[in-house]
């Protein structure tokens, strides 16, 4: 949207672990009133205070909104070309701020990686957003910007190097070291509520096409890696990768909106690299029983109470020094119709779910208030790379410390 606003981006949640984090990234990279003008919300003064001597600049501007006011709400997004939100579950807190972007005309981007909360979305608001040119982009954390980008990337260097595009790419979890938050928790939580009561929430989770177009919502893939096996294109055994879920049906969605540039029969698929031999299968049957692990049993069972005691709360997460520490490796491997193979590599320099996602998020909203003119022209309820393309990669690599190369 290009009329005058006071900002260009609001950083909607700044007193919850994440928020907090772009807030000091933004801090950092742009300043206060510089290029880019920013401001931190959130729904209470005090908080929003202390966050700000915190970061130690009493000039970040704040704004208080009242989440479940949507004048308040429409008053808030009307103030910023962007609204860049870390208010989760976004089942539970995100769709009147939706509602609220798409009316008034103001973009938006977030972490959701709720995927029955993004078909909701697709389903309210696709049609709208693209009638009133306001783009809408969830997803843009670790899930699913490295997934997304990282196909994206490989594909546009196959047409180049090999002349064709893959009909298969896989994406393998070399490495990678963090935690998770509470925030984190709280949201996967809420989605094995809604899986648990709501039949069309399972028939979604049960189908790897469910945030195509309608009737676009089949393919040849057949759904998430439930056990382990061996990958001879990876020459490494593999186990079930926990972001599959999402990050698989964003990298489909992206194919649909682009209009199937890679061909109706490509395939994608994500798993965690575990290396070849008898060490590599223990290590995949090991990291396969820890994911199982953290999704098991139903919510408010007598095991999921017990996981919860060693689990963050909301608003807590991994420490300055873990989020320093970690980091993210990830192989694209990509068959082409000539059997040849192409595989490119994605690294991130921080844990992947705070550090990492604290800097894809900021810039991906940036991206979206600063680079309109070097970005695609679409609207709509869209993925990162259909809406921001090359012009986000290159800013990842710049400023946030992502890596794309081929191997
Ligand atoms: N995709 C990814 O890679 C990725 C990575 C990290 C996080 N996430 C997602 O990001 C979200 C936040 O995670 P987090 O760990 O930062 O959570 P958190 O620390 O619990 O923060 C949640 C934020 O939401 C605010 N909030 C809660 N209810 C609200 C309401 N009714 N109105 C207004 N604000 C409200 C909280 O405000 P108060 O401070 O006032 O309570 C806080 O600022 C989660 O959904 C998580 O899954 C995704």
């Amino acid at each position: 949207m290009s009329e005058a606003k006071e900002f260009d981006v609001i950083i909607w949640g700044a007193t919850g672990f994440t928020g907090r984090l772009v807030a000091e990234y933004y801090l950092k990279q742009y300043g206060v009133n510089g290029d880019l003008k920013w401001a931190m919300a959130g729904r209470s003064q005090s908080k929003l205070e202390q966050v700000r001597a915190e970061l130690g600049n009493n000039d970040v501007p704040m704004v208080v909104a009242d989440s479940h006011n949507r004048k308040s709400l429409d008053s808030l997004v009307n103030r910023t070309k962007v609204i860049c939100t870390t208010v989760g579950p976004y089942a539970k807190y995100g769709s009147e701020l939706v509602a609220a972007c798409v009316e008034n005309g103001t973009d938006y981007c977030d972490l959701a990686g709720e995927m029955q909360w993004i078909n909701r979305m697709i389903a309210a608001h696709h049609q709208q957003a693209q009638q009133k040119g306001v783009r809408i982009v969830h997803c843009c954390g670790f899930d699913s910007i490295p997934s997304d980008l990282g196909v994206y990337f490989l594909q546009q260097q196959a047409k180049q190097q090999k002349g064709d595009y893959c009909h298969t790419v896989k994406m393998r979890v070399y490495g990678a070291k963090g935690g998770f938050s509470g925030g984190t928790y709280d949201s996967l939580n809420n989605l094995l509520i809604e899986a648990q009561q709501d039949a069309e929430v399972r028939k979604q989770l049960h189908n790897p096409y469910s945030l195509n177009p309608e009737g676009e919502q089949s393919g040849q893939d057949k759904g998430e890696l439930r056990s382990v096996k061996y990958d001879p294109d990876a020459e490494s055994w593999i186990a079930p990768f926990v972001m599959e879920g999402i990050n698989a049906r964003v990298v489909r969605r992206s194919h649909a909106l682009a209009g199937y540039p890679y061909g109706k029969q490509f395939q994608y698929s994500e798993a965690s690299m575990t290396g070849p031999g008898f060490g590599g299968r223990v290590k995949a049957v090991i990291n396969w029983l820890v994911t199982g692990a953290l999704t098991a049993g139903k919510p408010g069972s007598f095991y999921r109470r017990q996981l919860e005691r060693f689990l963050p709360k909301p608003g807590e997460g991994p420490s300055a020094e873990e989020r320093e520490a970690g980091f993210f490796n990830l192989r694209f491997i990509g068959l082409t119709n000539d059997g040849e193979k192409i595989t490119a590599k994605v690294t991130g320099d921080r844990d992947p779910g705070y550090g990492s996602t604290s800097k894809m998020l900021g810039e991906a909203a940036a991206c979206l208030s600063l680079d309109q003119a070097s970005t695609p022209d679409v609207s709509g309820v869209l993925t990162p790379s259909v809406a921001l393309g090359d012009t986000l990669l290159h800013r990842l690599e710049k400023n946030a410390g992502l890596k794309f190369t081929l191997r």
